[in-house]
């Protein structure tokens, strides 16, 4: 596989800075070399920054760097449309803002291909706010809204030419939803595995449906990677942290599966702040679940573990 790294260094959409020194810690715990050493190619295509920002205003006054989150959206899509031409993408974030843009980029591409575009959202938070009803005025909050269509970004976030739809969009993880978000979701057809399910199902279960869901329509499926639906204790470099996220293991075998599917034409890794990191434990962390999802594995398989 050739893999092609961006840097994605947005922090404008996270309450915390820091998160735009992601991608240099991710550089840094060695993502390039983990990719090579599974036999992959990889090109490191450097960081992009928008230069260009018009002044946007919102009547929801809370809501903080509209016009840089604009900007970004914008940018990000044209970049994840090219870049998805053909290798596999891997953007290094970041907070979750830029799957506003990345996401509509990469569907973009799928539609162009004819295949049906699906996308697993691994995070703590569903990201569902709109922008009249984000109370924290955190545009990382808001991507899957805008990105699967909901009304009221029109005017603020560039225009979607292909909206991601909600059925294709599979949620694990999840465990803080404010009651705006849940009253949103709750009929919108966005599947979504809360750790409750976890614990009662495995993670292996919920993620199977899933795969077979991707598998049998032929589709390509895009993985948003969320330091936060890690636990804190493994992973504590996020702003966001909540209690009672994925474990360590829970994590690798949802790489690891993912692998196996052969189904995952594009990666999002977001929100690391490393500010925030122990001695680089979450960002080499971040590193050892992508080397899984490439195709790392304690031991040799014969078959697909599922
Ligand atoms: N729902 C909260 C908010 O709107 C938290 C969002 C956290 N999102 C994230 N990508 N970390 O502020
Ligand atoms: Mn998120
Ligand atoms: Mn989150
Ligand atoms: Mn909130």
């Amino acid at each position: 596989m050739h893999c092609k790294l961006i840097g994605v260094p947005l922090q404008d959409g996270a309450s915390r800075l820091g998160c735009e020194m992601g991608p240099s810690a991710l550089r840094t715990a060695g993502l390039q070399p983990a990719l090579e050493e599974l036999g992959h190619s990889v090109a490191d295509l450097g960081n992009v920054m928008p230069t260009e920002f018009s002044d946007i205003r919102h009547p929801n006054a809370v809501i903080r760097q509209l016009p840089e989150i604009a900007a970004w959206t914008g940018l990000l899509t044209d970049v994840a449309y090219r870049e998805s031409a053909e290798g596999m993408p891997i953007f290094m974030g970041g907070d979750h803002a830029m799957a506003a843009g990345i996401i509509p980029g990469l569907a973009r591409r799928a539609a162009e291909k004819d295949r049906p575009f699906f996308v697993l959202w691994l995070d703590a938070h569903t990201d569902f706010h709109s922008l009249d009803s984000t109370d924290s005025g955190n545009l990382h909050g808001v991507p899957v809204a805008y990105f699967t269509g909901r009304p009221g970004f029109e005017g603020y976030l560039p225009g979607l030419s292909h909206p991601v739809h909600p059925a294709h969009v599979c949620m694990i993880g999840i465990r803080s939803v404010d009651p705006a978000e849940r009253r949103a979701i709750k009929d919108s057809g966005v599947t979504i595995h809360d750790m409750r399910s976890i614990d009662e199902h495995g993670v292996a279960v919920v993620l199977r449906d899933f795969i077979a869901t991707v598998e049998a329509a032929g589709g390509l499926l895009h993985v948003s990677l969320d330091v936060d639906f890690l636990d804190p204790s493994v992973a504590p470099a996020v702003g966001t942290t909540v209690p009672g996220g994925a474990t360590f293991r829970e994590a690798h075998l949802v790489m690891e599966m993912l692998h196996d599917s052969g189904l995952v034409s594009s990666l999002e890794l977001v929100e690391l702040n490393p500010f925030l990191d122990e001695r680089g434990r979450t960002a080499t962390l971040l590193v050892d679940l992508t080397a899984s999802l490439m195709g790392r594995q304690v031991m040799d398989r014969p078959t697909r573990s599922y």
